[in-house]
């Protein structure tokens, strides 16, 4: 039996801290593979899922100043978010009340009003009709009844969220218990340096699930294993979301006698070594007396954001070194660090065999610093992202070919994949999926 068929047993784990070592159970989880590749899925979810919850758009710093403004895009959805000539921050739907073209596309700064360059039907900042050209020829148009369409924006932190449906729970009950979590982590003190945007050729959930276990980093990442406790890496549930709390700059225990001090230090400068801002071939220091590598990792973060006028001594060194990655519901995952935080999303493509990968980068700066001008950017498939986000690109394209193989009918989930469950309960609740899921 598996956990989507026993919705008793799927409650049980919430709050539960599961790790690699498992929880006791009767066998895998299984989930239909028809989720990623069947159109009438895709379509369940842009009925049931996408118009419904609330979703990652983009950073606070793409929308400051008034006339800053960045449309969102998922699927067929778009967002146009605006910060107006009052300093509020407001969200339409991006469709002219006139023929209904997109009024803005990306991002930029400056707005005065919104203009739709079609027929040039403008709206105040505020979606509050304005001007018609050759208003006559409509008769009687009462420019109360033609403002833009709203939809719900908020903020956690520095990230911006959107969510189509106005009566949707406000942001932070929908966040449930990830801001207490959180609570040791000074939201406001990062900025955005950059969002890039790429085509992948896989279902969002393929994507999102790559960012949503461990598991894989003994498969496709083995070069982590020098620097990260993937073992015992405690995870937690709530209802809609879910968080891993993964130890870095210690050894895995898989590898036994050799994770040594100095693999540490190596593969953690190959893998993450601009945390510390030295050569990737800077020697292993000496650990002194009484300290772990971990603490002197720790105190190179410490240094290097000192250069960079970050105070950041206040935290302790396992919790500089470590990683809190959030799994939100539907499609989103936010790895926080002292020192950065990064948010990975995926958005639903033309057909289930496509998505976009989204990645948000943060970096931790002065409490008051001014905002940054984040670098934001389509890129083609194929773009060089690093090394270990390389290799989690690469199995995504692989992963969604081998799901169109028609032997192939069920997904199999481990309980240390129980953020991967995760999603797929919360989606047999928003699509009414009753018993696909057996
Ligand atoms: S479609 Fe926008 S003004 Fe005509
Ligand atoms: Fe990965």
């Amino acid at each position: 039996m598996s956990l989507l068929d026993d919705p008793n047993k799927t409650e049980s784990l919430e709050g539960l801290a599961i790790t690699a070592s498992g929880l006791d159970r009767n066998g895998p989880t299984l989930v239909p593979v028809d989720r990623y590749i069947s159109p009438e899925w895709a379509a369940i979810e842009a009925e049931k899922v996408w118009p419904h919850v609330w979703q990652v758009a983009c950073s606070v710093d793409h929308v400051t100043e008034p006339g800053d403004f960045y449309e969102y895009r998922c699927g067929w959805i778009s967002i146009l978010i605006v910060r107006g000539d009052d300093g509020e921050l407001r969200a339409f739907q991006n469709a002219c009340r006139h023929r209904g073209n997109a009024i803005c596309e990306g991002t930029g700064s400056g707005l005065e009003e919104l203009r739709c360059p079609y027929h040039r039907w403008a709206w105040t900042t505020e979606g509050k009709l304005w001007q018609v050209p050759n208003r006559k020829g409509f008769g009687h148009l009462d420019n109360d009844d033609y403002a833009l369409i709203p939809a719900q924006v908020d903020t956690f932190g520095r990230i911006v969220f959107v969510n189509l449906d106005m009566d949707a729970m406000p942001l932070g009950e929908w966040l449930e218990g990830i801001p207490d979590d959180l609570s040791w982590c000074p939201l406001d003190d990062y900025r955005c340096s950059a969002q890039v945007i790429t085509p992948m050729p896989s279902n969002w959930k393929v994507v999102a699930e790559g960012f949503s276990e461990t598991y894989h980093i003994q498969g496709i990442h083995r070069e982590m294993l020098g620097h990260i406790d993937d073992v015992d890496a405690p995870q937690k549930l709530w209802h809609r979301h879910g968080m891993s709390y993964q130890n870095y700059g210690v050894p895995s225990p898989r590898l036994g006698k050799n994770g040594t001090p100095e693999v540490v230090w190596t593969t953690w400068l190959n893998n993450m070594g601009e945390r510390l801002g030295i050569p990737k071939d800077t020697p292993a220091p000496d650990v002194p007396e009484g300290l772990t590598m971990q603490d002197v990792i720790a105190q190179g973060i410490i240094d290097h954001c000192a250069s960079q006028g970050v105070d950041i001594s206040m935290h302790d060194n396992v919790r500089i070194c470590a990683i809190s990655q959030y799994n939100l519901f539907p499609n989103a995952s936010m790895l926080f660090m002292p020192d950065m935080f990064s948010v990975l999303s995926s958005r639903p493509g033309p057909t289930p065999d496509e998505s976009q990968f989204v990645m948000m980068s943060f970096r931790r700066v002065a409490p008051g610093a001014p905002r940054s001008t984040p670098l934001t950017a389509e890129v083609p498939a194929g773009t060089d992202f690093g090394f270990v986000m390389n290799q989690d690109v690469g199995i995504m394209k692989t992963a969604q070919r081998g799901l169109h193989q028609p032997g192939l009918t069920h997904l199999a989930l481990s309980a240390e994949e129980c953020r991967v469950i995760n999603l797929h309960r919360n989606l047999d609740e928003w699509c009414g999926a009753g018993d696909s899921a057996r």
